[in-house]
């Protein structure tokens, strides 16, 4: 299957999506985890990035598409794939159609998570995330084993510096402006499928379930 992932930050598309392509087999393509990646290498786009990334502002859609267009290419996204902060606006969905449209492809479905404000500031406030794997974490919700640690590989963990509380007022004012459009876009295709992203990890992970199977 080939899905969308879309809805505000912090409403756990990372966390969802991360868990369905782990259960699906399916590849999971995070551009917010891409660029961070690219950040921390200090590669050319990385550079370019960075303070675009700490502004809370999206990057140039071109520098996007090529991130997208070589991490398609790879075979584990042939099996299908979750792209999780990606198209993030009318530009960038006409640049993914007509990505797949080469490959003779389209999208199956778009998941939109649904989450009041009060609720998304609450899980970035919290977050935690591992600088040397990316595994994620909340203070409250999903704490280490060991406090500040990772589990995965004992990293120090850090909060991600666009989770500051006026870089987070921005990003949900660009997901309003920017990305909130591409809800009716995907829904005048018959793709959409909402799903409520409040409560916990599995209740959430079972809507979704749900959601993918009675829209299918
Ligand atoms: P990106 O990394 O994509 O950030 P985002 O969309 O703002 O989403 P987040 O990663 O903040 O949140 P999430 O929804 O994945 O939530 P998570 O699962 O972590 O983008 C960052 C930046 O990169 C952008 O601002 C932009 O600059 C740039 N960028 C990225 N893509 C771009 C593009 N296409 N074009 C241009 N620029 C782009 O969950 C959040 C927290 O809550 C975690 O701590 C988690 O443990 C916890 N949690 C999750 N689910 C639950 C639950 N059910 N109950 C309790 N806690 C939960």
């Amino acid at each position: 299957m080939r899905l969308v992932l879309l809805g505000p930050p912090g409403a756990g598309k990372g966390t969802q999506a991360r868990r369905l392509a782990e259960r699906r087999g399916w590849a999971h393509i995070s551009t917010g985890d891409m660029l961070r990646e690219a950040v921390r290498k200090q590669t050319p786009a990385g550079q370019k990035a960075e303070p675009l990334l700490a502004a809370g502002q999206l990057v140039p859609d071109a520098l996007v598409l090529e991130l997208v267009a070589e991490r398609l290419a790879e075979p584990d996204a042939r099996g299908g794939f979750i792209l999780d902060g990606y198209p993030r606006n009318p530009q960038q969905a006409e640049d993914l159609a007509a990505l797949l449209r080469e490959r003779g492809l389209g999208l199956d479905r778009v998941v939109l998570l649904r989450l009041e404000d009060e609720a998304i500031v609450r899980r970035m406030a919290g977050r935690r995330s591992c600088p040397e794997c990316g595994a994620v974490y909340h203070l409250e919700f999903a704490p280490p084993r060991v406090p500040q640690r990772c589990d995965r590989c004992g990293a120090a963990l850090v909060q991600r510096e666009d989770d500051r509380e006026e870089v987070v007022r921005r990003r949900l004012e660009t997901y309003r402006q920017k990305t909130a459009p591409l809800i009716e876009h995907y829904r005048a295709q018959g793709l959409l499928v909402e799903v409520d992203a409040s409560g916990e990890v599995d209740q959430v992970s079972q809507r979704i379930e749900q959601a993918l199977a009675t829209s299918a």
